[in-house]
């Protein structure tokens, strides 16, 4: 693969026209990850969540911005963010919620995830938020990638989905305190 540097890295504010790069990133970049966990493979999720009409209503709503992530040419992921989802007792206005955050699997573990979530935190001190908020599963490595970045967990919950196997059901709430 690729060196990756900042010079190939780019990411790209997804518009109504980029959908079908949308749904194929978002089905490729969670399916890389994340079919062992469902007892139907992942079927039922994600027609809920990455079909095309599903993906395309998210994106209509301004509330939301998707990022697809560019590795020169190819894409490697992609994240979706939703600028106000009030977090506790801060108001929605206080709070960004990071929503989805997937890479291909051949792109994990090179700094990718964490420079996004840098450009997430610069995006929510300009827009005057007091958190960044998500959900995260630990049953997967990515409570530990949270917690490095400086998240904690403030609850913890279940998937509420269907088809979810036993040993994947636990979700917690992680927060970043900007102030
Ligand atoms: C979780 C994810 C977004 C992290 O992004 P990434 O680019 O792979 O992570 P980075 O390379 O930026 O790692 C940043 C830090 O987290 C740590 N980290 C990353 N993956 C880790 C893992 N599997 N276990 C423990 N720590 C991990 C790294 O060691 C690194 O720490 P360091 O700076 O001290 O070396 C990415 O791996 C991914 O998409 N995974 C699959 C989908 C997923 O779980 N998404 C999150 C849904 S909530």
């Amino acid at each position: 693969m690729e060196a990756l540097t900042d010079d190939n890295l780019s990411v790209l504010a997804c518009e109504a026209r980029h959908i079908d790069l949308l749904v194929d990133i978002a089905n490729k970049a969670y399916s890389d990850n994340y079919l062992h966990i469902w007892d139907d493979e992942g079927v039922l999720y994600l027609e809920k969540n990455f079909s095309k009409p599903v993906l395309a209503s998210e994106l209509a709503d301004k509330n939301n911005c998707f990022f697809l992530v560019q590795n020169r040419e190819k894409f490697v992921g992609f994240a979706k963010i939703v600028l106000c989802k009030s977090f506790g007792d801060y108001t929605a206005d206080e709070s960004l919620y990071v929503q989805r955050l997937y890479l291909r699997k051949a792109y994990c573990g090179l700094g990718i995830g964490a420079k996004l979530m840098m450009q997430f935190h610069q995006k929510a001190l300009a827009l005057h938020k007091k958190v960044v908020w998500l959900q995260a599963m630990p049953s997967t490595p990515s409570v530990s990638f949270y917690e490095k970045l400086g998240y904690t967990i403030t609850h913890k919950g279940y998937i509420p989905f269907p088809h979810i196997k036993p040993a994947y059901r636990d979700l917690y709430d992680m927060v970043y305190k900007l102030e």
